[in-house]
């Protein structure tokens, strides 16, 4: 078992952020985490990754309850591909040294690297399709290279986790195709950590994301295999019926009604 949540709650202020969340990831799974803006998928992910607590409920991480686990080792094993790390990393890092300081979780690279860990630096550059571009300071990258970037960084460390936190936004459409097959071709891999693919648009939800879990104001909407909720009729329901979703393919797209 990758993630076991059972009833997790948590309240901020009167508020309770997540509600009764149950969610269960196991191995070999990759997961779409579906809901709008302020739905409560990045309080989520940080529960997740040991940065807040349940107020209530039980919450296990690879294998690991809460209660029990060494936070700092247990985020060594879990990627997290977030805007607020783009916003940390300085503009004239270089994107090598940016996916090898991946291995020792730091924002700056100031351990000692081997030659494995240059060579598997750049074999992870080449996956991400990034060799073209790993020299140039990574404040002139454009938003779709830094992204690949991030994600390499993220690989260096071997996660079983990786969390792409709406790693789409800000990319124009063909960027966000060749990013969305890089992530497909990633998931099919054999050696592949479980993903979690978070993102509030469905057109950007690929089948290689075997489940889904769909959140609507910090509760559970759905959750199940992505063929069975990615359907237009579910979909419409589920924003509300104020869009108009349409199948392409193995793809939905959708638009304000
Ligand atoms: N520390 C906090 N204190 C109070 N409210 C919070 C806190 N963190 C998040 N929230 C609220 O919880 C809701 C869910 O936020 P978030 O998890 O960031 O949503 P999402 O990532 O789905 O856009 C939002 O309404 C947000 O304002
Ligand atoms: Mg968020």
């Amino acid at each position: 078992m990758i993630i076991d949540a059972q009833h997790v709650s948590w309240r901020r202020e009167n508020k309770e952020v997540l509600k009764d969340v149950t969610w269960q990831v196991k191995k070999g799974e990759h997961w779409c985490l579906v809901g709008l803006n302020g739905s409560g998928k990045t309080t989520l992910l940080k529960m997740i990754n040991g940065y807040i607590w349940p107020t209530t409920g039980s919450l296990s991480v690879l294998g690991r309850p809460f209660g029990k686990v060494d936070l700092r080792k247990l985020r060594q094993k879990i990627g997290w591909v977030s805007s607020a790390l783009e916003g940390q990393i300085r503009g004239h890092a270089l994107p090598r040294d940016i996916v090898m300081s991946g291995k020792f979780a730091s924002i700056g690279l100031y351990d000692e690297v081997s030659s494995e860990d240059r060579e598997k630096a750049d074999e992870l550059l080449e996956r991400l399709h990034a060799t073209s571009f790993s020299s140039r300071p990574f404040g002139t990258l454009s938003t779709g290279e830094k992204q690949r970037v991030l994600i390499a960084r993220a690989l260096m460390a071997s996660p079983e986790l990786l969390i792409l936190d709406e790693s789409c936004n800000g990319l124009d459409i063909l960027a966000r195709e060749r990013l969305l097959s890089l992530i497909e071709q990633l998931a099919k891999s054999e050696s592949a950590p479980t993903l979690i693919f978070v993102t509030h648009h469905v057109d950007e939800i690929l089948p290689c994301f075997t489940h889904s879990l769909l959140l609507k104001e910090g509760a559970v909407y759905q959750s199940g295999l992505t063929r069975d909720l990615m359907t237009p009729e579910n979909m419409t329901a589920f924003y509300g019926g104020s869009v108009i979703i349409e199948r392409h393919g193995t793809r939905l797209s959708m638009a304000v009604r």
